[in-house]
């Protein structure tokens, strides 16, 4: 809950290179906010480079080399691109991820390939490139894996037309879910013992699953490099993070393996008053947990933050259509996006702020609920809004710490198509992702 609830946005949930001039007005990366709008169209989502690239580094600087950014937060060539120049390995957990990573030119052995239910075609494209790491999910998946290093198929592109070099002798990491419960959505809570992810340690799975990949290291099949766990995301309390080493480190130990990663989840501030741990404490405490349950220095313990990289960084501008208001109840003012650039509040009940960027440091009095132009009433981008008493139709509102999740889980629905991406930095802005079209809408129809 807002300390000040129609005090001006907190400037801690604005990005890095945020600044407000005299007049008010914000820019990002040396540009005027309201101006982007006028060139991009709205809604755009826009992202302040120099704050990714601060994430990225820190989470470097914070974990150490094999770190992943998990794309599955927000993911263009130009994403990839950026956080494979800044050191960071990429998370991919899709064959769809997995090509735009190689795409962008994103070197396969620093690529970690993710997903409960990899396909054959998914597991064979990873092994044919060579990506860095695959962490296991299944026995199926196991067994899968076994019957593509027995019998690799004929690959168009392979090395025998001067293709890339095929890694038939994958590093494999067991995903365990270590049955730790953390305190966020239960929709993305995964470290539970009932869960569609992993190896659970309760049921002895994880064992069985550790057994059989001890077995195939002995067979030269695959390198048995380190155990996996993911507790959610949004985790604002590092103790879950704590506890599930405790539990891991016993698992951990008498194996034996160089690696262990602790997947992502770390929070992130999304209303005016909240407060998450910076990058640095998170690894800091789960590094000091490693330690003290005795994981020797030479295991690489690292992790694979996703929102805590990208959140932050971007911001969502839409154009105000309507303000309605209903008598004995509330003002509605409608925007030209909603569920379809930004599902969260929807699927989560999460909350966001809302304002001006031609007034950001206005007081906000009045009470609203920001909504989109989708055919339904829970088409909800902020439901207890405040926003200045001089909002009027035509402006262009901005809704901060839109840019983990929002891109990335855009929709079509209603045929609306689907935002343009722009990087801003030193006065430069730079569309990654163009704008959908309405020719776009039909591109695919038969
Ligand atoms: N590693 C694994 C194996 C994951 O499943 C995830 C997220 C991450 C890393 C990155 O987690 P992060 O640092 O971003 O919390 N759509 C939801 C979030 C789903 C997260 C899925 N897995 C949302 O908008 O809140």
């Amino acid at each position: 809950m807002s300390p000040v609830p129609t005090g001006p946005v907190d400037r801690t949930l604005l990005p890095l290179t945020a600044r407000v001039g005299d007049d008010g007005r914000l820019s990002i990366g040396g540009y005027d906010v309201v101006e982007l709008a006028e060139t991009h169209g709205t809604p755009l989502f826009v992202y302040d480079e120099a704050h990714l690239r601060a994430a990225c580094r820190d989470a470097v600087e914070a974990w150490g080399d094999g770190v992943a950014y998990a794309t599955k937060a927000f993911l263009c060539v130009a994403m990839a691109r950026l956080a494979h120049e800044e050191g960071m390995c990429l998370d991919v957990s899709t064959g769809g991820e997995l090509h735009v990573a190689l795409t962008a030119g994103v070197p396969a052995d620093r690529l970690v390939l993710h997903g409960n239910n990899k396909s054959t075609d998914e597991l064979a494209a990873a092994l044919s490139v060579g990506v860095g790491r695959i962490v296991v999910d299944s026995f199926d998946e196991i067994d899968r894996i076994e019957a593509l290093v027995a019998d690799p198929p004929a690959l168009e592109g392979g090395p025998e037309d001067g293709g890339p070099v095929v890694r038939w002798r994958p590093k494999v990491l067991a995903r365990i879910t270590p049955g730790v419960e953390v305190h966020t959505h239960e929709f993305v809570r995964t470290g539970q013992e009932d869960s569609k992810f992993g190896f659970g340690l309760a049921s002895g799975a994880a064992t069985r699953a550790v057994e059989r990949l001890a077995a195939l290291d002995a067979a030269g099949v695959v390198e048995f490099v380190g155990i996996h766990a993911h507790l959610g995301s949004q985790v604002f309390a590092l103790e879950p993070f704590v506890q599930a080493i405790d539990v891991l480190a016993e698992f951990f130990a008498p194996l034996g393996l160089p690696e262990l990663v602790v997947g992502g989840g770390l929070g992130v501030a999304y209303v005016n008053g909240e407060e998450a741990p910076p990058m640095a404490q998170w690894a800091g405490s789960v590094l000091r947990a490693c330690a003290k349950a005795g994981i020797p220095d030479s295991v690489r313990v690292t992790a694979e933050p996703g929102r805590s990289i990208v959140a932050a960084a971007g911001v969502t501008l839409y154009r105000v259509g309507t303000v309605k208001d209903v008598p004995g109840h509330r003002t509605y003012v409608s925007v030209d996006g909603g569920m379809s650039d930004n599902p969260r509040p929807v699927l989560y009940g999460s909350g966001y702020e809302a304002f001006l960027p031609r007034e950001s440091g206005a007081d906000r009095p009045v009470p609203i609920r920001l909504v989109g132009k989708h055919c339904e009433t829970g088409d909800v981008v902020v439901a207890e809004g405040f926003v200045p008493d001089d909002l009027a139709v035509g402006d262009v509102l901005c809704t901060p710490v839109t840019g983990a999740y929002g891109h990335s889980m855009a929709s079509n629905y209603n045929k609306v198509p689907r935002p343009a991406v722009v990087f801003v930095a030193d006065g430069e802005a730079r569309t990654v992702v163009r704008r959908e079209t309405f020719d776009d809408l039909v591109r695919l129809d038969g």
